[in-house]
């Protein structure tokens, strides 16, 4: 069974997949930290994440740099997102992530574009949601915790730009699948998220 979760970034759509990997046994593969990865090593090749050369080349990273907490930081978001834009890059990472998705056994993928491009033929596709509120309040919570510096306005202004780059871009751009099943995390605490996602799953494979 190939499960697909897909969704802006802080909608909780991480948490779910890894959950929904471990209710279910199955593999988990986090793909906005390949995208992350490639941001990061453009960074540190002195390149332009807006230009598609420097972006193709950094796709080349080693294997090692997966486990650089500097990842996940804010900044490097928006570097992935920049990098994310390029036809290139997403049809170098592409292999990768098809093989994942098609092991023996299914897996489980978060991303942006995992039901529509990556494993289209899916059994359960979920598009996780939630307001940019919401979304900013989760990040600004967790970033407080780790000692960052931060305003709520900031945090805000930084989804809506990511969200307008994620949403329409030409190539992969984020939008539900039309076979998708949307959960809007808004007002549901991490627990209820997870049984909704679980329960929605465990429907679309009897189908
Ligand atoms: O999910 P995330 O915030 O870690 O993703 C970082 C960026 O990577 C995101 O802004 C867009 C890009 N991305 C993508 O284009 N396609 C994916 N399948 C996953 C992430």
């Amino acid at each position: 069974m190939i499960i697909a979760v897909d969704g802006p970034t802080a909608s909780g759509k991480g948490t779910i997949a890894k959950a929904l990997a471990a209710h279910f046994g199955l593999p988990h593969l986090d793909t906005g930290l390949l995208y992350r990865a490639v941001g990061r090593q453009v960074f540190l090749n002195g390149g332009d994440p807006n230009d598609s050369a420097d972006a193709l080349a950094a796709t080349d990273f080693p294997a090692a740099l997966l486990d650089d907490p500097q990842l996940r930081s804010e900044d490097n978001g928006g570097w992935a997102s920049r990098v994310s834009v390029h036809p290139a890059v997403r049809t170098a990472l592409y292999e990768r992530q098809r093989a994942f998705a098609t092991q023996p056994g299914g897996a489980v993928l978060d991303g942006r574009d995992i039901g529509t491009v990556i494993a289209p033929e899916a059994e359960a596709k979920l598009f996780i949601t939630a307001s940019v509120a919401a979304r900013a309040q989760r990040r600004f919570a967790e970033m407080c915790e780790r000692g960052e510096a931060v305003t709520l306005e900031a945090i805000e202004d930084d989804l809506r730009r990511r969200d307008e780059r994620d949403s329409t871009r030409a190539v992969a751009p984020l939008v539900p699948a039309p076979d998708a099943m949307v959960i809007d995390t808004s007002a549901l605490d991490r627990d209820a998220a997870i049984a909704a996602a679980i329960a929605m799953v465990e429907c679309a494979r009897t189908k």
